[in-house]
This record gives C-alpha cells, structure tokens and sequence, in this order.
C-alpha cells in the first residue's frame, strides 16, 4: 500500500489520532523480537502515516552484540529487507533511515544513551519517551534501575515490557514492585501480543455489538467454550528459554487467560483502559485455583533429545486443563484451554459450545450422528481470522435429515482489510497514544499467578505424545461428555 493511499483511507475512516513527537528506545536492538517484530512494525507504521509528525528510534544493545553506531542503519536494512511486511523500496528506506540511531551499552552502564535522548528530544515538541524491554525478564530490573540513575526516567516516559511477568505469585510481586519504584502504574505497559490482534479485539465488538450474542452469552445457554492454541512449531532455538518456562508459564497464563478474559467479562460501560480491566480483574477473581486433577501436561517424543534441553527434562510443551469462573454468568460452564509444541496443526481458535435444542423431531442418518455437534460459534484468531457460527439445517431432499452448515465472515474478505495492523504494530501504535486498553495491569498479572499456584507447586508429571498428534493419553476424556472442536471433521 502507497503512502498517500494509505493516509487518505485512514483518514477517510477517522481512526487515525497521530501521536505526539516520540523517542522510542528499543533496548535488545539485535534480538529476535526486535528483528522479526518490532523494527518491521515501527517501519510499517511510518509508511502508513501514522507515526508522529516527528520520532526517532534508539537502537540499545551491549557493545560488541551484532551491531554498532557505525553499521545500525546496514542492520535495520537488511532486517526490513528480511521481515517487513512490504517491499523495502529505496523511497521508503530514505524516508526511514533518517530516524534510526544506536547506542552501545555496556556492563552496568548505559552508555551515552542520555546524551543522545536528549540530542534527538532538543529537536521535538514536547515529546513522549518509550522505553521498550526487548530484554529476557532477568534484566529488566537492573535496567530499570539503570534508567533512573541515568535520569531516563520523567513523567513523559512510557515502559514497555514483555512477558512473562514473573514466574509465580512472589516473583511477579517483586517484579511490580520494582518496576514501581521507578514508574507509575499508569506509565507501565505490559504487552501481551495476543491482545493486539484485529480478531481478539473483534471478540468484544462481536460480543458487546450483537444483542443476539450477548443474550446468550452466558450458562443458560453455553455448555463450554474451548480455547485452543495447537502449534506445528517445536522449540527450535528457543530451548534455553523454553527449559526455564514451559508450556503452561509460556502461553496460558499469558495468552490464553487474557482470551479467557475477554470472553467472560460482563459488558464494560464504556470501552475505556480503566473500565475495561476493572471488568477483567473481576473475571480473573472468580476463576477458581486450578485443580491439578484436571490438568494434563505433556511433553513431544524427541523435545529430551532438542540441543540444549537436559536429557532428564520434565518440562511440559503441553497443556490442557479445565478452568471454571465461578461467577452468575459462568457457574456450571466448563472451560477447556490447551496449548503445545509440535502439534498436529497451528491454530488459535475459540468455540462455544451452545446447549442442545430439547426437540429432537429431526431424522439423523446413523452415519452423519456421531458427526454432529451442538451449535458452536467459532473464533479463529490467528491473522487473518474468520468468525463461524455452525448451525444445523436441513438437507436438501425428500427426508428431513440435518446437515451442520456453517455461516462463515472471513476477514481477509473485508474491504477494510488493507487497514489492518498486525499485532504488535497496533501495539506500538497505542503506547504512542498512552492508551492502556490492551495492556495488563499489575493486579490481573498477581491474580493469574495466584490462582495457577496449585499447578506450580505439584505440576503432573508431563506425559509423552507423537509430534505431529493432539497430545498426549488423557487430552480427550478431558473435555467429555463434550469432545474438542478441533481437528476439524470434514
Ligand atoms: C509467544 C510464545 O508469546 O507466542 C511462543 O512465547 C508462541 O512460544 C507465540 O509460539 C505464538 O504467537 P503467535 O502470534 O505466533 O500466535
């Protein structure tokens, strides 16, 4: 998409806000995220208009770790060139290159980062400073510290980090604490990507804008909702990180409880940061402690033998679990959350399953029943992202059999789909604009550490399962009487 195109679309819609003048400085310049996400993002951003009027990014990373001042820009380029989402022309490496700089860091010191800031700032209106930890979490607080001796830190700093934000109830606290010290709540943004895709957010204007949906949102009508994160990827080049998390740490008490949030809040009054969270706070304090007697963990066949995991690894790269929200909406429905590596497909899918019809006037071919499921309404998140509602309808003919036919919107069938941001750039975008809607607040990060202390202390020892299948013995009497939507049954 051009730059003047994209402007006059965006401005058409009235969506755009453009942020104050910001520095943004991207601590682990030369990391994967920074290098797959976070540069390609900033990059798209710029060439769809909606970076400020003026910004620059601080590359910060220690000397000697893959880049200096001197070949930053070489860096950048040949990252675009690898991960940005449009072609790198030279036009828009011009418009680009002249925003970016590096400072090198060093142990227990920052360099001449400060100077720098306030080089680029000297030449800015006003400007917002964001500071991004692209960092693993051991050093967040040292850098923080670091920032506040350095003086980094004024009421115009915005934090961004990256999860996992602790590894249990104390570990999270310390973090909060620490991180307190030195920012105000309201100048943290703690980032869960999953939270900036379009589709996750269509999860609220499906729910909150269709009084069809909202009605029956509740356990008058659902029996169960599944959220469902199967991965084809292993843990290639990641077992370092992967030893120390494990599945559950990695994606459920991150991801797949911030979907769970989503879904089971009561209507915010207004779509606001403050409203929101106080509704998903809510949630999270009636979720019930995990029960460990309905957890399965797992581990793929080969993960012991993956360079830099230990031979005697009981690390599960698989979870399923049941939850409960023992709150008047949900009490009785059954949640169902299962995530792992090397599984037979990726996907990242919602469903809920809707009570039976009590009338069963309708024939079934012994055939197709055991291919029948309830009404089931179907998020698929993972960009592009489709929402289906399965229903039962009548086959065509003389009998009066039923067939299961699906009412599909797909978004890469929308006009608009050219508007779309991928994740972390409607991410970055927000932090620009000091909006919270998306991010997590400490309290929430507390409360979901707290109720996943009972799987922390006594984890089930992770069983094995083939990679490429659904996961180990035990995964499918889970969820029963009900069965997983997925795989899907064609
Ligand atoms: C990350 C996890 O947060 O999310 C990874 O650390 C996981 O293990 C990834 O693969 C999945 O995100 P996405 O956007 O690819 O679905």
């Amino acid at each position: 998409m051009g730059r003047s195109s994209s402007k006059s679309e965006a401005v058409d819609r009235e969506i755009v806000t453009q942020p104050r003048d910001t520095v943004i400085i991207l601590f682990g310049a030369t990391g994967d995220l920074v290098k797959r996400k976070l540069l390609p993002g900033l990059f798209h951003l710029s060439e769809a208009s909606l970076m400020p009027a003026r910004f620059h990014i601080i590359g910060c990373a220690p000397e000697g770790s893959g880049a200096d001042e001197s070949d930053f820009g070489d860096y950048v380029h040949e990252v675009l060139g690898n991960f940005a989402r449009k072609e790198v022309t030279n036009e828009s490496w011009a418009r680009f290159a002249p925003h970016i700089s590096f400072v090198g860091t060093n142990k227990g010191g920052l360099g001449n980062l400060s100077a720098q800031v306030k080089r680029v700032e000297a030449t800015m209106d006003d400007p917002t400073r964001i500071i991004y930890l692209a960092v693993p979490p051991p050093a967040f607080t040292e850098l923080v510290a670091l920032l506040d001796v350095d003086g980094m830190v004024n009421d115009s700093t915005r934090l961004v980090i990256e999860k996992p934000f602790g590894a249990d109830l104390n570990s999270a606290r310390r973090l909060n604490g620490d991180l307190h010290r030195v920012f105000k709540e309201s100048q943290i943004y703690r980032i869960d990507h999953f939270l900036g895709k379009e589709a996750v957010q269509n999860i609220l204007a499906f729910r909150f804008a269709n009084g069809l949906f909202e009605a029956a949102w509740n356990n008058r009508y659902i029996d169960y909702v599944q959220i469902d994160v199967p991965e084809t990827l292993a843990v290639e080049g990641r077992a370092g990180f992967y030893e120390s998390t494990g599945a559950f740490r990695d994606m459920v008490v991150t991801h797949l409880f911030q979907l769970l949030g989503f879904l089971a809040m009561e209507p915010p009054a207004r779509l606001s940061a403050h409203e929101l969270h106080d509704k998903k706070i809510e949630v999270y304090r009636a979720i019930k402690p995990i029960d460990v007697a309905r957890v399965v963990y797992g581990q793929y066949l080969g993960y012991k033998e993956e360079p830099g995991v230990a031979p005697d690894s009981n690390v599960e790269t698989f979870v399923a679990l049941e939850a409960g929200v023992e709150n008047e909406r949900w009490a009785g429905v059954r949640w169902f959350l299962r995530t792992g590596k090397a599984m037979a497909e990726t996907r990242t899918s919602v469903t809920l399953g809707f009570k039976e019809s009590p009338l069963h006037m309708f024939e079934l071919d012994p055939a197709f029943k055991s291919k029948i499921r309830p009404n089931e309404l179907i998020f698929e998140l993972s960009d592009p992202g489709s929402v289906t509602m399965e229903v039962l309808v009548k086959e065509p003919g003389p009998t009066a059999r039923l067939e299961v036919a699906p009412i599909t919107f797909h978004y890469d069938e929308s006009t608009l789909v050219a508007l779309e941001l991928e994740a972390y750039e409607r991410l970055l975008h927000d932090v620009m604009l000091g909006e919270h809607l998306l991010f997590n607040r400490a309290d929430a990060i507390e409360r979901l550490w707290e109720i996943s202390q009972p799987l922390l202390s006594s984890p089930p020892e992770p069983m094995q399962y083939a990679r490429g299948s659904w996961g180990p013995h035990g995964t499918e009497s889970l969820v029963l009487p009900f069965s997983w939507h997925l795989p899907e049954v064609t």
